[in-house]
């Protein structure tokens, strides 16, 4: 008989996000006439920029002509984003060869999906708050997961362990939740670490397009030694509005080795079984993010959703509300003002406001007593759900 993979009852019923939807759900069905504020999950409101859309266009029309036309694509990645990309970073001062960059349908997927290179005996640790699907994958992958909490005294970036601990390290900077950033030397640290112990980083860089401190680093590789340590999986979903587009863009140094075995050519072999690769037009459109007039314009738009957080955080000085994020990072995280549970808090502004927002118990046990905002509504919605929330709050 079939036995189905046990670790599954290990997991939450509903899956965060999900089990948001559904409570909108079901307060939009009890109440049909009340506008709701959305300020929950980061999905984004503005469309794709102008270059992205031409480059789209231009893709589908080479589909329509034979000499033009696209098959399979390279299941690691076109060439020509493989070296838009790396182009990219090296415009930054960060050195990676287009072979060490592989396209991905987005790092939610990829995020998942890279827990094939280890073995399942590797256990992960998680530094908390945390983008939950970390803690899921791991969950179903039947690894044992070490949680790494972080408080408001630490400003939510917490320390390497002082002993060794796991193998797999996670770390998103600017953080999803808190928008805490990792400074230079914490991420020095964090290398230090695992290059001491033989662990690898798995380093979420979905929102370092929000960093607009040049002093914060906004990639791991942009610290010695973490080509030996580090894998970075990126995103464009928030850095240009490919949330329903979808596609991302992991990078995998060749010089990362672990018990003889090159964690590069692992991919290649895992990538080249598993994958099809991304679609031509999807992978042509992403490259124009990469164009100088791309970049021009997706950071029109990321300086929207900068002034929406702008727009939050005036609202809790004003209410006298502690919060943290929303400078380099596109989410606000607040603390629940008189409030210890946030699922109660979540409730309060949904039924007395209608403003909806993210629980942070939802991102590990330390998030509890906290709530994120998000800034990627539009900025009228983030306006009225600003007024709403000053008001509750008693200003
Ligand atoms: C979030 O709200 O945390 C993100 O939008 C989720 C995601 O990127 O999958």
């Amino acid at each position: 008989m079939l036995r189905p993979n046990c670790h599954y009852s290990e997991l939450k019923d509903t899956y965060l996000f999900y089990n948001i939807s559904q409570k909108i759900k079901t307060y939009q069905s009890d109440n049909p006439g009340k506008k709701l504020l959305r300020l929950g999950i980061g999905d984004v409101s503005l469309p794709l920029c102008g270059e992205v859309i031409k480059a789209l266009h231009q893709a589908v029309d080479d589909q329509a002509v034979k000499e033009t036309f696209h098959g399979y694509m390279p299941e690691c990645g076109a060439p020509f984003l493989r070296e838009a990309v790396a182009c990219h970073y090296a415009g930054r001062g960060v050195s990676i060869s287009p072979d060490e960059v592989f396209i991905s349908s987005g790092a939610s997927d990829e995020l998942g999906d890279i827990l094939d290179l280890f073995d399942r005996d590797s256990p992960a640790l998680v530094t908390e708050p945390a983008y939950p699907a970390y803690v899921d994958a791991n969950i179903m992958a039947g690894r044992k997961i070490i949680h790494l909490p972080a408080g408001q005294e630490e400003g939510f970036v917490p320390a390497p362990p002082g002993m060794e601990t796991a193998d797999i390290l996670y770390i998103c900077s600017p953080n999803n939740p808190t928008g805490a950033v990792f400074r230079r030397d914490q991420l020095e640290s964090w290398v230090d670490f695992a290059n001491k112990t033989g662990a690898v980083i798995l380093f979420d860089a979905a929102y370092e397009a929000f960093i607009e401190d040049s002093s914060l680093p906004r990639s791991i590789f942009e610290i010695e030694g973490a080509e030996k340590c580090a894998i970075e999986i990126c995103s464009l979903s928030k850095t240009a509005g490919f949330t329903g587009t979808r596609l991302g863009y992991t990078v995998i140094p060749k010089r990362l080795e672990r018990c003889g075995m090159n964690l590069n050519e692992m991919w290649v072999r895992n990538r080249t079984t598993k994958t099809n690769g991304v679609s031509y037009i999807i992978q042509k459109g992403a490259s124009a993010v990469f164009t100088e007039e791309g970049q021009r314009q997706i950071s029109e738009n990321i300086l929207k959703y900068k002034r929406n957080a702008g727009i939050i955080m005036n609202a809790l000085d004003e209410a006298g509300v502690w919060y943290c994020g929303g400078r380099n990072a596109p989410y606000v995280w607040m603390k629940c003002p008189g409030y210890d549970d946030s699922w109660e808090f979540f409730d309060l502004l949904l039924n007395e406001i209608q403003v909806v927002g993210t629980p942070g118990a939802g991102f590990g046990e330390c998030g509890e007593g906290y709530f994120r905002l998000s800034s990627f509504g539009s900025r009228d919605d983030t306006a009225e759900a600003a007024e709403r929330m000053l008001r509750l709050l008693g200003k």
